[in-house]
């Protein structure tokens, strides 16, 4: 599992919590709905949903991010919890997710235990890598560790809408929308941007190396992506996304 690094999640990654607010206005407001948000990390999208319901719980996996989460905003109902074992039956009214199902290695699952908790007539929102999803900042990833006689074990799921589609219906959830786009995505602290992207969310497979491999492998990534991702202030982040509604 991944070792999240909570606080540099908070003070450099917040813009995935940011583009998380127009997938927000997509939940109706009605104060009596049961809401979960699933994957909340350090929970700013569960803070906001309370806009939109007062019964709103955080469910993520890691310990470190639901801490955080807790000592920001006291008084919410955060869990860390696996979401393959969620311990509910026909209990939410909307699953809300923005940026976790592409952590989560097998969908079939998770889908069956979402479909599980809902209602009947229950929704799912949610937002995540698409197919081809960070594939320059990937490839160059990969090709910095080979060099070194690596290969990286952080695993996404990043679908094409059509494979996703058919997941859903295969589950017996109805999809309203399932919509695949691009979303160029500025990263945070200018040259330094892409390093600290890639510190936080590749950790799985840089924690057991020097400082100096580390150093060796985001000169390496900073040279290879600059003609693609730098646009002269900022990184760039080549993020693909795939948008989801679909009905219990
Ligand atoms: C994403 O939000 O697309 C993402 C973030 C970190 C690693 C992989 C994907």
């Amino acid at each position: 599992m991944m070792d999240w690094n909570a606080d540099l999640y908070e003070n450099k990654h917040d813009f995935v919590a940011e583009y998380g607010r127009d997938l927000l206005s997509h939940v109706p407001e009605n104060p009596s709905q049961s809401i979960l948000d699933l994957g909340c990390g350090t929970g700013m999208l569960t803070h906001a949903l309370l806009e939109k319901s007062s019964s709103v719980v955080g469910l993520d996996a890691s310990p470190e991010m639901i801490g955080k989460a807790r000592q920001l905003y006291p008084g919410m109902d955060f869990r860390v919890m696996d979401a393959c074992r969620m311990p509910w039956n026909n209990w939410f009214d909307l699953v809300f997710s923005n940026a976790a199902f592409h952590w989560i290695p097998d969908q079939e699952k998770l889908l069956k235990a979402v479909f599980r908790i809902l209602k009947p007539q229950g929704k799912l929102i949610c937002e995540f890598g698409a197919y081809h999803n960070i594939l320059r900042i990937r490839e160059t990833f990969q090709a910095s560790l080979k060099r070194i006689g690596l290969t990286p074990n952080t695993r996404f799921y990043f679908p094409t809408a059509e494979e996703y589609r058919s997941l859903l219906e295969q589950t017996g959830l109805h999809p309203e929308l399932v919509l695949d786009f691009d979303r160029p995505t500025p990263l945070k602290d200018g040259p330094d941007g892409l390093r600290n992207w890639v510190r936080q969310f590749f950790c799985a497979d840089l924690k057991n190396l020097t400082e100096k491999k580390r150093s060796r492998i985001f000169k390496e990534m900073e040279e290879a992506l600059r003609d693609d991702l730098w646009d002269g202030s900022q990184w760039v982040a080549d993020y693909r996304r795939i948008r989801v509604m679909a009905v219990k």
